[in-house]
């Protein structure tokens, strides 16, 4: 996608010196684009772990390279066991860190050392190359629900969480890919973006991507999109996901269920969208069986913005005697699901069509 003209994807290898990568640091996001270099293991392990890079895809792209690095440093057999340990340890909820890091162990293994380097740099840029053309068949499958919507000749709102955009992935992203597609082919859609506390991926990422794109939407507070819902005002909504059960329990963003359930008691389609990456084909009851991230405390006692001086500026706006807890995602049950967006199409969200639809995977 374009920023300010320019298109971009949200990682690549630095064409001036070939081997470091560069990313968008989504944590200056949305006052400014700031173009990080990368060029070791660690830092790559820093920027997943502290979320200057975030989104199941791009998480997973970003592991890719991270060994890229590795092995540009080190080939042994030990370094490579040792960066797919560092970067498996990064951030424990979303399964495309685990799927692009068997994906570039099983390869890399294989060879011999001499051999990783070129192969490792060849695979991320693989792996990054499918999820774009991925997001780009996700966005073709979802568009058909806009456009069904859209039929009523009214303007057609999309609610969606977090943020599952194009840069949560390396282009397109999921859950937006089909509002891009939608509005560049000129459906009247206009998305409620949630803001996403305790992060605010909604109303600094997503409502950022969609100004500089041009898509109507209005940020508004996590509590009301149960509030729009109840008066019409939601057609449908759509999010991303971290990681699918077999049995097609979704796990996302902290707020997801409550979504759901909103959505549901309103007869709202609750859709979600995923690369088959993103399906954790091991196991059943996202509940029980999901690890989720507990991150720290500081994320909901404090808020970051802009002041008006332009300075940025963090604020402390929870009691210094009260103690906060911070779980980053959670599970949506599949019955609440209404259905599954994937580059192969549409599916529901259940093992027996999951498993139809992916028996190569499965
Ligand atoms: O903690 P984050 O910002 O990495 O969480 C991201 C999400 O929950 C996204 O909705 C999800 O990864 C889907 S991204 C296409």
């Amino acid at each position: 996608m374009k920023i300010d003209g320019t298109p971009y994807r949200s990682i690549w290898v630095d064409e001036t010196d070939g081997w470091s990568v560069r990313i968008i640091d989504q944590t200056k996001l949305p006052w400014s684009v700031d173009l990080v270099r990368l060029t070791t293991l660690e830092e790559m392990a820093h920027a997943i772990k502290a979320m200057l890079v975030r989104g199941a895809p791009l998480i997973g792209a970003s592991a890719a390279y991270g060994v890229a690095l590795a092995m540009r440093t080190d080939a042994s057999d030990a370094a490579l066991a040792q960066a797919l340990d560092v970067l498996g340890t990064t951030r424990p909820t979303a399964i495309n860190l685990r799927w692009a890091l068997q994906r570039m162990g099983e390869l890399l293994q294989k060879l011999e050392p001499s051999a990783r380097i070129g192969a490792a740099y060849a695979e991320a840029a693989k792996i990054c190359d499918e999820d774009v053309a991925v997001n780009e068949a996700i966005g073709r499958n979802g568009l058909a629900l806009i456009q069904e919507k859209a039929k009523t000749g009214k303007r057609v709102n999309v609610l969606t969480h977090c943020n599952a955009g194009w840069i949560a992935t390396v282009d397109w992203g999921t859950a937006l890919a089909p509002i891009y597609m939608a509005h560049d082919s000129g459906v009247n859609v206009h998305v409620w973006v949630e803001e996403t506390r305790p992060r605010n991926q909604g109303a600094s990422l997503t409502a950022w991507e969609l100004s500089k794109h041009g898509v109507p939407h209005t940020v508004i507070a996590d509590n009301a999109g149960g509030h729009y819902m109840q008066h019409g005002e939601v057609d449908l909504v759509i999010v991303g996901t971290d990681r699918v059960t077999r049995q097609g329990d979704v796990c996302n963003k902290i707020g997801t269920y409550l979504k759901a359930l909103a959505a549901r008691d309103n007869g709202v389609p609750f859709w979600v969208a995923l690369p088959s990456s993103t399906v954790d084909w091991t196991i059943r009851d996202g509940v029980s069986e999901i690890p989720i991230e507990e991150r720290a405390a500081s994320e909901v006692t404090t808020m970051t913005g802009r002041a008006m001086d332009g300075s940025i500026a963090t604020v402390r706006i929870v009691p210094t005697s009260s103690p906060a807890a911070n779980p980053a995602f959670d599970v949506t049950p599949a019955r609440l699901v209404t259905g599954l967006i994937t580059e192969r199409g549409l599916c529901d969200a259940t093992e027996a069509a999951l498993t139809e639809m992916f028996s190569d995977l499965a």
